[in-house]
C-alpha cells in the first residue's frame, strides 16, 4: 500500500510547509493578505478550523459555513492545501451551559468552568453526541473539496482534560473494568485490594481514584490512566470513522505531544492515525533542548513505524507558557526545523500562521509576527520556505536506526505512582539521560513501544522499563537469545502489567536474561552519591546485585564512598543465548552511561551516521539509491567535518570536507550509498 504521507507529499508537490491558520480571529480583508503572504513564504499546507466550533455552530444545530467556505476556496485558489481540523477541542459556550455536567471534575471534586479549551469530560455522552454531529456535518460538507488533503482530528487529545473524576466517568470506568476483568473478584485480584481492606463486592462500589485520606490503590490509579486514555482514544476513533465514511481516500492525522504529554498513550493514538503528526516545543531554560527535540523526533518516527511523519506544530520563536519566554536565536528555528527533517519529518508546520492580537496566545510567536513582514522572524520563515522547496527530493526517504529505545507510557505511569522507593527517580529523566548519551555518541535510535518487532535492531535499550508485560519480556528474551544486545536500566522489570511486584528477586522479568538477582533497591538521599570504579559518582539510585552468571563491568567503590551497594556491581554483562544482556544497577552519571552505551554499540555493531566532531549532529535519510546526510553544528564555532565525496544539495561538490559555521545545517547528497547496515546477527563492527 502506498504510504499516505508520500501520497500527501505528492499532492503538495514537496515537503509540507505551513501552520495553523485561524482566520476567525481576523476580518476578511486580512485573509487576502494572508494567502498572498503564504505564497510568498512558500507555504503549501495550513491547518484550518481547529478551534472554530463556536463559529460553525453558533447555536445548537444551526450551522454557518460562510467563513470556512470562503477561506477554503480562497486557499485553494492560491494553491495552498488544507488540513481540515475537526473543531472538537473547543466546545462552544452554549454547549457547556446546556450540559454543565459535561464539564470536567477534578480529583478533589471541583467542577471546572468553560472559558479555556478542552473543557469537557472525555466520557460525556452529551459531548460525544454534539461532537459527532458537528464532525459529521463538516466531513460531508468538505469531503470532496479539492483543497482538503488531510483531516486533522481534534487538537492534542488530553492535553488539558485527560483525567476527569465525575460520576459519568465513574460509570464509564466501571464499564471499562467489566469489559476487561469480567468480575469484581478479578479486579480485587489485580489491584491487590486485600491490602488496607479495599475488597469490592459489587461494581457500583468502585469509583475513580479521587482525592482520599492517604495513598490511593496503585492498580486502580494505573487502570484509571489507561481508562482515561482509552476514553479519548474512543473519541478519536469515532471522529475518524465519520471522516472515513465521508471521504475514504483522505488521510487522517491528529497532533500528538510526544514526551510533552504523559496522560495519553501516544503509541495507541499513533496506531489509529494514517499519518503520524507531533507537536514539539523547546523548553527555553534547558541548555540541552536540542537533544530533547531530537528525542521527540525519534519518538515520532518510532510511532510512525519508521515512515515519514509530520511536525504539525513548533514555534518560530518564543512561546508564551513558560516562566520566561525567550525568543529563538537567529538561525535557531531553521536549525530546529531541519533537525526534525533530518530525523524523518516530511513536513514542517508551526503554531500559528499569524500572531494573534487578542486572546490567551497573543504573546506566542507565529510565522507572521505582530510586526509584519519587516521582522527577523518573517525573513527566516520565508527563507526556510524557499529552502524546503528546494529540498523536495529528500521527502520519502527514511532514517534507518540500528538501535531501539523502548518508550512506554504504561511504564511511565506506573513508575511514577505514589509510594515508591524514590520520588526522585523519574521515568523521563532516565530516558533523557540514556538518549542523551546515545546522542553524544552520534548513534541514531528509534523510540518504540515495547511490543515492536525488535529483530531489525542491533541493540535495544530499556531505561527503567519498570512495568513490562510477560509477552514483551519474553520477546526481549527471544531477541537476545537470537543474537541481540539488550541494555536494561535501573528499576526495570520490577512489576507486571498491574503494578504487582514480580517476586523472587528483582528485576523479576529479566533475572535470567541479565544473569543476576537484586535483593534490595538502595535509593540515595538527595545530595548523596555513590563512588564508582571509573571515579564518577552515581546519584539517586543504586541496587545490590548478586551475580547469577553476569560479570561486573563497573562497580560501586569499596568502602563508605561506594554508598549502600559498596563493592557490588553497578554495570553488568551477561551472555545469553547468542546475544548479550546488560544491566545498569544505578542512575549512572553521563560519562559512565556514555561508556556503557559505547561499549554496547561497538559490540553490537551499531555505528554513528558519520564520524563527526563533538557537538555536530549527523543523521542520514535514505531510500533506494538516494542518500542524504544532515549535519547540524550545535557548537559556537565553525567546524570542519571530514565527509569527503559528498555533494551539497545545491549541486556544489565537496571533495574533502564541509566547513560548517556555528549553528548552521547542511544537507549532503551522498555520491555513493554507504554500506548498508546489517542486522545484529551478522556480527560486530
Ligand atoms: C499547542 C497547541 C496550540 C497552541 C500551542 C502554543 O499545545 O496545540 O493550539 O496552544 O500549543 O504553544
Amino acid at each position: 500500500m502506498t504510504d499516505p504521507m508520500s501520497t500527501l507529499a505528492d499532492r503538495l508537490g514537496g515537503i509540507a510547509y505551513g501552520g495553523d491558520y485561524n482566520p476567525e480571529q481576523w476580518p476578511e480583508d486580512v485573509w487576502h493578505e494572508d494567502v498572498r503572504l503564504m505564497r510568498e513564504a512558500g507555504v503549501n499546507l495550513v491547518t484550518v478550523g481547529v478551534f472554530s466550533w463556536s463559529r460553525i455552530e453558533p447555536r445548537p444545530g444551526a450551522y454557518d459555513w460562510a467563513l470556512l467556505d470562503t477561506v477554503i476556496d480562497l486557499l485553494h485558489t492560491a494553491g495552498v492545501a488544507v488540513d481540515l481540523a475537526t473543531p472538537t477541542a473547543a466546545p462552544p459556550p452554549w454547549f457547556s451551559k446546556a450540559y454543565p455536567r459535561s464539564l470536567p471534575l477534578t480529583a478533589s471534586g471541583t467542577r471546572l468552568s468553560h472559558g479555556s479549551r478542552q473543557a469537557f469530560c472525555p466520557s460525556s455522552p452529551d459531548y460525544a453526541r454534539a461532537a459527532d454531529a458537528v464532525v459529521g456535518k463538516l466531513a460531508r460538507r468538505y469531503a470532496d473539496h479539492p483543497a482538503v488533503v488531510m483531516w486533522h482530528v481534534h487538537n492534542e487529545w488530553g492535553n488539558h482534560n485527560a483525567l476527569c473524576y465525575c460520576d459519568t466517568s465513574a460509570a464509564a470506568f466501571r464499564t471499562w473494568l467489566r469489559d476487561r476483568y469480567t468480575t469484581p473478584a478479578r479486579v480485587n485480584d489485580v489491584w491487590g485490594t486485600d491490602f488496607w481492606g479495599q475488597r469490592y463486592g459489587d461494581w457500583e462500589e468502585i469509583d475513580p481514584p479521587r482525592d482520599t485520606t492517604a495513598f490511593r490503590n496503585p492498580g486502580q490509579e494505573l487502570d484509571y490512566r489507561r481508562f482515561s486514555s482509552d476514553a479519548l482514544l474512543a473519541r478519536h476513533r469515532a471522529e475518524s470513522a465519520l471522516l472515513r465514511e465521508a471521504s475514504p481516500g483522505i488521510p487522517i492525522t491528529t497532533n500528538l505531544l510526544g514526551t510533552l504529554e504523559k496522560k495519553v498513550d501516544g503509541h495507541a493514538f499513533a496506531r489509529q492515525s494514517d499519518i503520524v503528526s507531533v507537536d514539539h516545543y523547546l523548553v527555553a531554560a534547558d541548555p540541552g533542548n536540542h537533544i530533547d527535540l531530537a528525542l521527540n523526533a525519534d519518538l515520532a518516527r518510532g510511532m510512525a513505524d519508521g515512515r515519514p511523519w509530520l511536525l504539525m506544530e513548533h514555534s518560530t520563536s518564543a512561546v508564551n507558557w513558560q516562566p520566561v519566554n525567550v525568543p529563538k536565536e537567529p538561525g535557531e528555528m531553521r536549525r530546529n526545523s531541519l533537525t526534525h527533517l533530518a530525523r524523518g519529518a516530511d513536513g514542517i508546520l508551526f503554531f500559528q500562521w499569524r500572531q494573534s492580537r487578542a486572546g490567551a496566545e497573543k504573546w506566542h510567536s507565529a510565522m507572521l509576527p505582530h510586526g509584519g513582514t519587516g521582522t527577523r522572524t518573517w525573513g527566516e520563515v520565508s527563507s526556510l520556505g524557499a529552502e524546503l522547496g528546494a529540498m523536495s527530493e529528500v521527502r520519502g526517504t527514511r532514517v534507518q536506526a540500528d538501535v531501539a529505545l523502548l518508550f512506554d507510557w504504561h511504564a511511565w505511569w506506573a513508575l511514577e505512582l505514589e509510594a515508591r522507593p524514590s520520588q526522585h527517580l523519574r521515568y523521563l529523566d532516565t530516558v533523557r539521560d540514556w538518549y542523551g548519551a546515545l546522542w553524544d555518541l552520534g548513534v541514531t535510535c528509534d523510540l518504540v513501544a515495547p511490543d515492536t518487532d525488535l529483530s531489525r535492531y542491533r541493540a535495544v535499550l530499556a531505561p527503567s522499563l519498570y512495568l513490562v508485560s510477560d509477552t514483551d519480556a519474553d520477546a526481549l528474551h527471544s531477541y537476545v537469545r537470537g543474537g541481540g544486545h539488550a541494555v536494561l536500566g535501573p528499576f526495570s522489570g520490577a512489576v507486571d502489567t498491574h503494578d504487582r511486584v514480580r517476586t523472587g528477586g528483582y528485576p523479576g522479568a529479566f533475572r535470567d536474561l541479565l544473569g543476576l538477582v537484586v535483593d534490595e533497591y538502595l535509593p540515595l538521599r538527595q545530595g548523596e552519591s555513590a563512588l564508582l570504579s571509573d571515579s564518577s559518582r552515581a546519584l539517586l539510585w543504586s541496587e545490590r546485585v548478586a551475580s547469577r552468571g553476569c560479570t561486573a563491568r563497573l562497580r560501586f567503590a569499596d568502602g563508605p564512598d561506594g554508598g549502600p551497594a559498596r563493592g557490588g556491581p553497578a554495570v553488568t554483562r551477561h551472555s545469553y543465548g547468542g546475544g548479550v544482556g546488560w544491566y545498569a544497577a544505578a542512575a549512572l552519571p553521563a560519562q559512565s552511561l556514555r561508556d556503557l552505551l559505547d561499549a554496547v554499540c561497538r559490540e553490537a555493531g551499531a555505528e554513528p551516521a558519520a564520524a563527526v566532531p563533538p557537538g555536530i549532529e549527523a543523521v542520514r535519510r535514505r531510500a533506494g539509491d538516494r542518500s542524504y546526510l544532515f549535519l547540524v553544528n550545535h557548537t559556537d564555532r565553525e567546524v570542519r567535518i571530514p565527509v569527503a565525496g559528498h555533494t551539497a544539495l545545491d549541486g556544489s561538490a565537496l571533495p574533502e570536507y564541509v566547513s560548517l559555521p556555528a549553528g548552521d545545517v547542511v544537507v549532503l547528497r551522498e555520491r555513493a550509498v554507504p554500506q548498508q547496515a546489517s542486522l545484529h546477527r551478522e556480527g560486530a563492527r
